[in-house]
C-alpha cells in the first residue's frame, strides 16, 4: 500500500497561484494521513486489503511452490491470509502464521479465518511483528510482506533480517510495498538473496481495493 502524492506528471494548469493552493491541500492531506498511519491502532477500523487479482497471484504462487509453512506481516483483516491459508489447505496441510499489532483487526481476522473454515490452517499472532515472528518454530516456506510504509528502518527491512534465519533455502518472499532499505538488504549478495521487481498488470475492474502498488518484489533466498 503506498500513499503519496508527490510523485505526480508536471502539471498542466500552468499558473502557480491555482497550483499553489492545490499543491498546500496536498500537502496538508498527506501530514494527516501519514500522522494517523504513524501509530496503527489509530486505523482499527480501517483496513486495506490485497485486491483479488494480488490474492489471486498469492494464492497461485503459495500453490505452485508447494508452500506449507508461510509467513505473513502484516494480516489487517485477514484476507491475504485466507487466500494463503486456501494454499496452504490445497497443498496437503501446514501452516500460515500471521502477524497484527491491532488488538481489534486480529479479532476481526480470527473471526474471518473462522467463517471461511480456515482457523486450522492460520494463527495470528497478536503484538509487533518484530517480536512475535521472532521464532516462528518451522522451517519457512513462502513470506508475504504487507505492512504499512514507514520511515527507515522499515517494518519490511526488520522483518526480513528477523526471518532470514528460519528461511529454507529456496523459500520466496513476496513484498507488496518493495521498501527501499529493504532492496538493499536483498540486493546485496552478502545476504544470500535473489531478487527482482515485476510488474503486475491489474484488471480494468480492480476497484477501490487495488489501492496498492501495481508490483510486487519477489525473493528468492539461497
Ligand atoms: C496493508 S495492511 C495489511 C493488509 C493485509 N495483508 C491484507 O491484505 O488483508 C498493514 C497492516 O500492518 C499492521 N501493522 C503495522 N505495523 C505493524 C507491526 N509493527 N507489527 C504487526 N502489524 C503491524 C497494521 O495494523 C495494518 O493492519
Amino acid at each position: 500500500m503506498t500513499t503519496t502524492s508527490t510523485n505526480r506528471a508536471a502539471g498542466t494548469v500552468g499558473d502557480a497561484r491555482v497550483t499553489g493552493v492545490i499543491d498546500g491541500i496536498r500537502a496538508q492531506q498527506d501530514g494527516m494521513i501519514q500522522a494517523m498511519m504513524s501509530d496503527p491502532r489509530n486505523m482499527a477500523g480501517f483496513g486495506i486489503s490485497v485486491s483479488a487479482f494480488k490474492g489471486d497471484t498469492l494464492y497461485v504462487l503459495a500453490r505452485a511452490t508447494g508452500a506449507k509453512w508461510i509467513v505473513e506481516c502484516a494480516s489487517s483483516f485477514g484476507v491475504s491470509t485466507m487466500y494463503l491459508a486456501a494454499a496452504v489447505r490445497d497443498n496437503g496441510g501446514g501452516r500460515v502464521i500471521g502477524a497484527e499489532i491491532v488488538p481489534e483487526k486480529v479479532e476481526t481476522a480470527r473471526k474471518h479465518l473462522a467463517d471461511a473454515g480456515l482457523s486450522e490452517y492460520a494463527e495470528i499472532r497478536e503484538g509487533d511483528a518484530k517480536e512475535t515472528l521472532a521464532d516462528v518454530a518451522g522451517e519457512i516456506d513462502f513470506v508475504f510482506l504487507d505492512g504499512w510504509p514507514s520511515e527507515p528502518p522499515t517494518l519490511a527491512r526488520t522483518v526480513i533480517e528477523l526471518l532470514r534465519p528460519q528461511l529454507r533455502p529456496g523459500a520466496l518472499i513476496v513484498n507488496d510495498n518493495i521498501e527501499d532499505d529493504y532492496l538493499d538488504y536483498v540486493r546485496d549478495p552478502a545476504n544470500g538473496f535473489r531478487s527482482v521487481t515485476l510488474p503486475l498488470l491489474a484488471p480494468a475492474d480492480a476497484g477501490m481495493s487495488n489501492l496498492s502498488r501495481s508490483e510486487f518484489e519477489f525473493t528468492l533466498f539461497g
